[in-house]
């Protein structure tokens, strides 16, 4: 079946089987960011963004995104990149397995939520197994990343 969405701001038009997840047709289309770990909703690894919120691409259907946009790292590749470094400097440095969930939901949360409590951060990072680095670490460093964004907002 033909099904056409937008990916990384590309429109694209792809035939895929009915039956096909997302996150096997993005790796079919040499996005090898979107790593599948569990593939059972469970881990977050295959993390995108549909429409600018978080979703686990491995229990989509492709058929699902028809008309939608879809975003993974390779298109916030700079805000990633800060994500990553508010992590480890912390302590808290991820995996590149892991790390890629948690820089889209991060941005994702980062932009629905200016001022988020910890509670909407819990929420939003919940979907997102890793705790390898410890869990304290990983709010600090996305409490900063937050901040850091909140005062370029301003300016
Ligand atoms: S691979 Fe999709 S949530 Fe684990
Ligand atoms: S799974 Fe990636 S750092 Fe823990």
């Amino acid at each position: 079946m033909e099904v056409r969405f937008v990916l990384n701001r590309t429109e694209v038009v792809l035939n895929v089987r009915p039956d096909e997840y997302l996150a096997e047709t993005l790796r079919n289309q040499g996005v090898l960011s979107v790593h599948i770990g569990c593939n059972e909703s469970n881990c977050g690894t295959c993390t995108v963004l549909i429409n600018g919120k978080p979703s686990m691409s491995c229990s989509v259907l492709t058929a699902q995104v028809y008309g939608k946009t879809v975003t993974t790292v390779e298109d916030i590749q700079e805000e990633a990149n800060k994500i990553a470094d508010y992590f480890s400097d912390e302590g808290a440095d991820q995996c590149g397995f892991c790390l890629v969930g948690f820089a889209l939901v991060v941005h994702a949360l980062a932009l629905e939520y200016p001022n988020p409590t910890d509670e909407e951060i819990k929420n939003y990072l919940v979907g997102n197994l890793c705790r390898c680095s410890g869990y304290h670490a990983q709010m600090e460093a996305v409490k900063k990343y937050l901040a850091e964004v909140k005062k370029h907002a301003k300016k």
